[in-house]
C-alpha cells in the first residue's frame, strides 16, 4: 500500500499548498497500487500503441462528447496515457477473470469520479477484443451521459423499477466500443434502489454479458450509496483532488469500502512531472 499513501501524501500536500486551486488546463496524474494478494511479478509496463491498433477509434461520431473527455481521448496524450496504464494495471489483476467490475468513488463531490469513470471505460474499450459497460450508478447527480453526450431515454432507475429491460437502456457509444447504462430517471430512494436485490440481479446477468463493468458512484463520505455498490464489485479505484481532497477523508474511504479492493488511485490536477509520477515500476 506504500504506493497509495504517497499519493495521498502528495494530494495532501498539494491541498495545504492550495496550489492554483485546481485551476486551468487537462492535468490529471494517477498513482496506480496492487492489492497485496493479486501483485503481479515484475513491472506493469504501460500497454503499447499498437495494442490499439485495429480498434474502433474515436472520431467525429461522437463529436458531442464533452470537450474535456475529446482531449482525453487522444491517444499520444500524457492523461489518456495513465488511464492505459490504470487499464493495464486492472488487466493484469484480472488474469483469472476475478476483477469483472470495478467501481470509482471519491470522498467528496466534484473531485473528478465522473471523469475518471468515463476515460477508464474508453481506453478499456479501446483496448481489447471484449465487451466493456460503463454504469451511471450517481442516482443523485448522474453525469455520465452529459458527459459522453448521450440523451438517454430511460436509465438504471427505471430498469430497477421494471419499467424497461436492460438491454432497452443500454446505450451504445459509438466509435467507442462501449455500452453505457446510463441515468435518466431521478428516484427518490436511491441508496435503497442500489442495495435492492434487483441491483444483484442485474448485476449478475451484465456480469455474464460483459468482460468489464465500470461503476461510476457519488461520493463515498456522507451517503450509503457507494458502499452499496461495493458489495457486488470486485475492485475500486479511488479519486483524490489534488489541492482540494483531505488525505484523512480518503483513507476514510477506502476503510470504509475496503482496503484490499482498491485497484487504483486517480491523482487528479496534479503537477505533471512525469519523471517522478510516470508510470515506470
Ligand atoms: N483535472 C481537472 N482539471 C480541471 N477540471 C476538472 C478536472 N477534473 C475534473 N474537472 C471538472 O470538475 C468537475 C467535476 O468533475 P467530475 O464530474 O468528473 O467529478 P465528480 O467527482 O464525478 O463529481 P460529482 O461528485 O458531482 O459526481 C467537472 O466540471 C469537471 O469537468
Ligand atoms: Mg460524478
Amino acid at each position: 500500500m506504500a504506493k497509495i499513501y504517497d499519493a495521498l501524501r502528495k494530494a495532501e500536500a498539494d491541498r495545504q499548498r492550495k496550489v492554483g486551486g485546481g485551476a486551468g488546463g487537462e492535468r490529471l496524474d494517477w498513482e496506480p497500487e496492487t492489492p497485496e494478494p493479486a501483485k503481479p511479478s515484475g513491472s506493469v509496463k504501460l500497454p503499447s500503441g499498437p495494442r490499439d491498433e485495429g480498434r474502433s477509434r474515436p472520431n467525429q461520431d461522437i463529436g458531442d462528447i464533452n470537450k474535456r473527455r475529446i482531449a482525453l481521448l487522444q491517444p499520444d496524450s500524457y492523461v489518456a496515457e495513465q488511464f492505459r496504464a490504470l487499464r493495464g494495471r486492472i488487466d493484469a489483476l484480472d488474469s483469472e477473470g476475478n476483477l469483472r467490475s470495478v467501481m470509482v468513488t471519491s470522498a467528496m463531490p466534484g473531485e473528478g469520479k465522473t471523469t475518471a469513470a468515463v476515460n477508464l471505460s474508453v481506453v478499456t474499450g479501446l483496448s481489447l477484443d471484449r465487451s466493456v459497460l460503463l454504469i451511471d450508478c450517481d442516482l443523485r447527480r448522474p453525469n455520465v451521459h452529459q458527459s459522453l453526450g448521450l440523451q438517454p431515454k430511460s436509465g438504471l432507475a427505471e430498469v430497477l423499477d421494471g419499467k424497461v429491460e436492460p438491454d432497452v437502456a443500454i446505450t451504445r457509444v459509438e466509435g467507442a466500443n462501449l455500452d453505457v447504462l446510463p441515468v435518466r430517471g431521478r428516484p427518490s430512494n436511491p441508496s435503497e434502489l442500489l442495495g435492492s436485490p434487483r441491483m444483484v440481479d442485474l448485476m449478475t446477468d451484465l456480469r455474464s454479458r460483459y468482460d468489464r463493468i465500470i461503476l461510476d458512484t457519488p461520493a463515498a463520505l456522507g451517503l450509503p450509496d457507494a458502499k452499496s455498490v461495493s458489495a457486488f464489485c470486485d475492485g475500486i479505484v479511488v479519486v483524490v483532488r489534488a489541492g482540494r481532497t483531505r488525505q484523512e477523508d480518503t483513507e476514510t474511504v477506502i476503510e470504509i469500502l475496503g482496503r484490499q479492493r482498491v485497484v487504483g488511485i486517480v491523482l487528479n490536477g496534479a503537477e505533471i512531472d512525469q519523471g517522478r509520477y510516470g508510470y515506470s515500476s
